[in-house]
């Protein structure tokens, strides 16, 4: 039930398929005072070996597609929604095409690919206080956006039960790769086409996490301030630089394909030669290999760059 396939078991487990479902699972858990965790798509997820608790995966549906609102029960699939926005003519989530995992975890890291992110087109959403069964809804700004960041990540406190979202006209086709795609392939810029290129984009560069059990970007992209980046520039004229909300953002990728650390293993783990922000379980790999080889990464980076790689996935327990 996890894309990075760590094997790992919990005390208990359950399925929520009505509100009704999570409240019950919350009060059996707080009787028992039994840590919670909320299991989305597991597609962003690292877990150790064993959890001392209780697992609900939040099987919740439904989704209803307007072109003013859009309003999609935490468990459906974000891909086949975007998909379906896509061929009913409703644009303003083609770039996010493809990201795998499910609409509740959709908010948790502000997901975000291809020139947007997810904050852009967020209305609201209902959750479920873990503790206290309250049922809440979160505007934008309780959400507290970040680059991968949100309340929801920083303080694991809640269920997303639903999340509401703004379709858009506006066409995103800025990103360098998407525009090239565009250009090659003869396309003019419509939400299909831009559809059609970030699958494009996605399934040539990223591993196939059906062969390759992955979860997607491992480190966020460090930002640091411009000055650094400057130094840093100085000392690696072709380093990728990106003015960001909060500085300067590098590209963690390049960092560690610098360092020559692609196919780098650690046990059953190693650094996708595909794509050096991706690490792969391609050996029935453990969580101490993978902690291993986080480690030997960020060991690199930081004494050939002085940069802190963050991990992107959320890591149980934290
Ligand atoms: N690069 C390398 N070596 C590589 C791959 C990339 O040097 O092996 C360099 C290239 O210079 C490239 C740059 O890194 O131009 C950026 O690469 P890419 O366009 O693939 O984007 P990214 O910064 O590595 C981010 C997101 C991805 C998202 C892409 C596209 C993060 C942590 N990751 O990756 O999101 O799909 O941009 O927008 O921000 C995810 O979060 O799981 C994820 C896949």
């Amino acid at each position: 039930m996890n894309s990075l396939r760590l094997p790992c078991t919990a005390n208990w487990y359950c399925e929520a398929k009505s509100i009704d479902d999570v409240s019950e699972a919350l009060m059996f858990a707080r009787d028992r005072r039994l840590p919670v965790l909320i299991l989305g798509g597991g597609t962003n997820l690292v877990l150790a070996q064993h959890l001392d608790g209780l697992v609900v995966a939040n099987q919740l549906s439904g989704r209803t597609i307007s072109r003013d609102r859009v309003e999609l029960a935490a468990g459906e699939n974000w891909h086949e929604f975007v998909t379906e926005a896509v061929r009913q003519g409703i644009g303003g989530f083609e770039n996010l095409a493809l990201i795998p995992g499910n609409c509740g975890a959709a908010p948790m890291q502000n997901i975000g690919a291809y020139g947007l992110e997810l904050s852009e087109r967020f209305l609201s959403l209902d959750a479920v206080h873990l503790e206290t069964g309250e049922r809440v809804q979160f505007g934008k700004k309780d959400c507290a956006f970040g680059y991968r960041e949100s309340v929801f990540k920083r303080r694991r406190q809640w269920c997303i039960t639903s999340i509401h979202l703004k379709p858009s006209s506006e066409l995103r086709a800025d990103y360098s790769g998407v525009r090239s795609y565009l250009e090659n392939n003869n396309l003019d810029v419509s939400s299909a086409s831009i559809y059609q290129a970030v699958c494009d984009l996605r399934r040539s560069r990223l591993p196939d996490v059906s062969r390759q059990p992955n979860a997607g970007s491992f480190f966020k992209n460090p930002v640091v301030t411009p000055e650094e980046a400057a130094g840093l520039l100085g000392r690696y004229p072709t380093m990728p630089s990106y003015p960001d909300r909060q500085g300067t953002k590098l590209s963690a990728a390049w960092l560690i394909d610098y360092l020559n650390l692609k196919g780098e293993r650690e046990g059953g783990f190693s650094v996708s030669g595909q794509h050096a922000l991706v690490i792969v379980n391609d050996r029935n790999g453990t969580y101490p290999d993978l902690r291993g080889l986080v480690e030997r990464i960020r060991q690199g980076v930081a004494e050939e760059f002085g940069v802190d790689l963050e991990i992107e996935p959320v890591v149980y327990p934290d």
